[in-house]
């Protein structure tokens, strides 16, 4: 095989896993090693406004477990309507390792020099912040899978009062935030497909191709209907689903084929901020 070979395999690898054998560890040698795909990730101006902490030992796990279990029930309370599972797996991690975003970097970013242009580069500076902090989180997704392991990623870290709790649990100061939170362990699960776009349909080539647009109501479809089965469910392609016509419905082509927009008709802008419609899986959401 050929080390690019290699690469692909440890790209599709990577997979949000939520179930870990139980009773595993690793060697530090290992988590290190995971830790250090992390440094290498890249940052806006090189500033690697980030800091891994990384938790083996059960005793703050358990706490760290209690933070999240917290967590979720907020967004049942708050949120209701998003897909998730049950944070308790958090107990069979081998390490869960916290990427914590220092916003005193983005000083480092390109900054306006007159108040005309501050917000401009001041929603530029967060964007080049959280993209940075991806990179990071993405890295160390990778390096986990390279060591033949699994991982998540958990975004829960970045609501306020889960940072507060975690900064308490693990000691760094409360305006640093946990953008992100990776539980590793082994595998109790073989999970190795996921939905994806099929290729044709993401691919530009060129200049941007309207008949590969997404309506603003297929976003609409997804929100509503299809996103807890494209999260959770071990195909890459939703025509191997075997409801795939009862659940797509006239939306079987743009899902499931390259060609997603066949009036080559974009859309103008709209209120993007909060979801259109209201469908299956957020019926409870109250408007
Ligand atoms: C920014 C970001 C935030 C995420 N937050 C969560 C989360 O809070 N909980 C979770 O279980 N998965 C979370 N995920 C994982 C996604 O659900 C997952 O990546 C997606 O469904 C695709 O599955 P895959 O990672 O197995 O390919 C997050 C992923 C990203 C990139």
């Amino acid at each position: 095989m050929s080390k690019d070979a290699l690469f692909q395999d440890v790209i599709r690898k990577r997979r949000s896993v939520r179930k870990f054998e139980p009773g595993r560890s690793v060697d530090r040698d290992v988590l290190q090693r995971i830790v250090d795909c992390g440094r290498w990730a890249p940052s806006g101006a090189n500033v690697q406004c980030w800091d891994f902490v990384v938790v083996d030992d059960p005793a703050v796990r358990d706490r760290v477990m209690a933070v999240f279990l917290r967590q979720a029930q907020r967004l049942v309370d708050h949120a209701k309507g998003f897909p998730a599972v049950k944070k308790t797996y958090l107990a069979n991690t081998i390490a869960i390792i916290f990427v914590l975003g220092d916003p005193r970097w983005k000083a480092c970013f390109p900054q306006a020099t007159s108040e005309e242009w501050d917000a401009e580069y001041r929603a530029n500076n967060e964007a080049i912040f959280l993209c940075s902090l991806g990179a990071a989180v993405q890295n160390i997704q990778l390096g986990v899978a390279a060591e033949g392991l699994t991982s998540a990623w958990l975004s829960g870290g970045g609501e306020d009062e889960t940072n507060r709790e975690l900064a308490e649990v693990l000691g760094y100061p409360v305006w640093m935030k946990a953008y992100g939170t990776i539980p590793i362990g082994y595998p109790a699960a073989d999970q190795n497909r996921r939905y994806r776009r099929p290729l044709g349909q993401l691919l530009h080539w060129n200049g941007y191709q309207p008949h590969q647009y997404r309506l603003h109501a297929q976003v609409d479809f997804y929100e509503s209907t299809l996103r807890p089965f494209a999260m959770y469910r071990d195909e890459e392609t939703m025509t191997n689903w075997p409801d795939r016509d009862e659940m797509l419905g006239d939306w079987k082509e743009a899902f499931t084929g390259d060609i997603t927009n066949p009036d080559h008709m974009l859309e103008a802008e709209a209120d993007f901020s909060k979801p259109r419609i209201i469908g299956q899986a957020t019926k409870r959401r109250k408007t």
